[in-house]
C-alpha cells in the first residue's frame, strides 16, 4: 500500500488512488481558504489544487499539463494537479500559498501543518 504524507499526517492508499481524494478524505487542506468553496471539484480546469510531490506518481496527463500553463501557474515549476494524479507510491506532499497554491511560501509540508 502506497502510503502518503501530508500536513503532518502519514495514511495509506490503495496503488492508483487518485490525489486529490485520499487528501480530502483524510482531512488534508488541499485547497486554500477561498478555493476550498471555489474550485472545478476535480475536472482538471481550476487549477486549485496544485501541490508537490515527492515520490511516485502518475505521468502528467493533458489536463494536467495544460491547466499549468495558464498564468498564475508557472509550467516550469514542479508542481502537479492532485485531482488528475494517481499515486503509485510513497509520497510527501507540499502545499503553496495563494487562492491557486501558485505562490512560493509553503502552506503546509509533509510534516507540519504550517
Ligand atoms: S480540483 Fe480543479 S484542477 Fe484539480
Amino acid at each position: 500500500m502506497p502510503t502518503i504524507t501530508a500536513q503532518g499526517k502519514t495514511f495509506d492508499c490503495k496503488p492508483g488512488a487518485n490525489l486529490r481524494r485520499a487528501l480530502l478524505e483524510h482531512g488534508i487542506d488541499l485547497y486554500s481558504p477561498r478555493a476550498n468553496y471555489v474550485n472545478c471539484m476535480g475536472i482538471g480546469t481550476c487549477g486549485t489544487c496544485a501541490v508537490a510531490i515527492e515520490g511516485n506518481v502518475s505521468k502528467a496527463n493533458w489536463r494536467d499539463v495544460a491547466r499549468r500553463t495558464l498564468p498564475p501557474h508557472d509550467p516550469q515549476k514542479s508542481l502537479r494537479l492532485a485531482c488528475q494524479t494517481q499515486v503509485l507510491g510513497d509520497i510527501k506532499v507540499t502545499k503553496f500559498e495563494g487562492f491557486w497554491g501558485h505562490e512560493s511560501a509553503t502552506a503546509w509540508t509533509p510534516q507540519s501543518s504550517d
